[in-house]
């Protein structure tokens, strides 16, 4: 008989420390890569180790800078060189999510472009996390199976445990959100949801006029779900609106802290209590210091570890969700 198709992990460089973090709850070693760049800055790519036949898993987020997208286009590009039986793409923050349509003439759909880019890597698999928008996961090659988790499997079960449920209502945080707050909501049994919706202009900016919200949170404690907090606008202007409206506490939950400009201070100044997001988007501790006591960042690590060993063994990944 033949000896089962071997796993490995490899990544790239801004997703390295939770390659180091999954396979440890894989109980295995990291697989032997050298990503680096060149003197000019170009990105240097060399597997160290035998692939020939293996299951490969290559974990990167695509955050910026765009030579992120680079290592794991490389390592892919070097894992089919080397012979690998079968590839699986990680991603735990795939960038140009929001840009799913054309919402402004001559305007690229950015979120499709990335998705071609990737499809046409020809991996066999893509693990992603929390899209912006389910639609997206529709944009790659059909030959390709694409897997869709949501941040929920990792924040829920922390806010079970550490915020108190009774008297909270959830927030979506646009009308476009509202299926995700419903979700949670649900998970969390929570009846109530309010919606925060908004007119936007150019870039996603909030028209902080225009903001209405649809619900009562009068004298009500509020737990605002979002995907991603991207400069902490969004979130800021309807806490604004929230505490002008009558909230009590809010705290606020969202998958990928990408925290761009001045996020991590206004969140800081913020009247919210507790900010949770997962590390999908990489930062350094440093970074996020200013935020300790308010910022609580959960590992994808466990999940997406637990995800890709029942993809290598074929198994079903929607028992996760149960
Ligand atoms: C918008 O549709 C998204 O769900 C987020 O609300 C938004 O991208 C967050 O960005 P920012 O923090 O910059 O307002």
């Amino acid at each position: 008989m033949s000896d089962p198709m071997k796993m490995k992990v490899f990544s790239g460089t801004i997703s390295k420390p939770m390659a180091e973090q999954i396979c440890e709850t894989l109980d295995m070693q990291l697989g032997n890569a050298l990503v680096d760049r060149f003197d000019d800055g170009e990105v240097k790519v060399q597997i160290r180790e035998n692939v020939r036949g293996a299951h490969v898993f290559i974990v990167n987020s695509t955050q910026p800078p765009a030579e992120n997208l680079e290592d794991m286009t490389l390592l892919v590009d070097a894992a089919k060189r080397s012979s690998a039986g079968s590839i699986t793409l990680v991603i735990p923050y795939l960038g140009y999510n929001r840009q799913d349509r054309k919402d402004r003439p001559r305007a690229p759909i950015s979120a499709k472009v990335l998705a071609n880019k990737i499809s046409a890597m020809r991996v066999d698999r893509l693990l992603l996390f929390e899209l912006h928008s389910e639609v997206t996961a529709g944009f790659f090659d059909d030959a390709i199976a694409v897997d869709h988790l949501y941040g929920s499997l990792i924040t829920v079960p922390f806010l079970k445990t550490h915020l108190d449920l009774n008297n909270l209502v959830v927030a979506s945080t646009d009308a476009g959100g509202v299926p995700r707050a419903r979700a949670y909501a649900k998970l969390l049994g929570i009846k109530k949801v309010v919606v925060f919706d908004k007119v936007r202009g150019d870039g996603g900016a909030v028209d902080r006029d225009s903001i209405m919200i649809i619900g009562d949170v009068k004298d009500q404690n509020l737990l605002f779900v979002d995907d991603m907090i991207d400069t902490s606008g969004t979130l800021i202007a309807d806490v604004d609106a929230a505490t002008k409206a009558g909230a009590q506490r809010i705290f606020a939950v969202a998958t990928h802290g990408v925290f761009s400009k001045n996020a991590i201070e206004r969140l800081k100044e913020s009247p919210i209590e507790r900010v949770i997001v997962t590390d999908s988007f990489y930062h350094s501790q440093e970074r996020l210091a200013p935020l300790a006591g308010k910022l609580t960042v959960l590992p994808c690590a466990p999940t997406l570890g637990k995800a890709m060993r029942r993809i290598h063994e074929g198994r079903s990944l929607s028992t996760m969700f149960l």
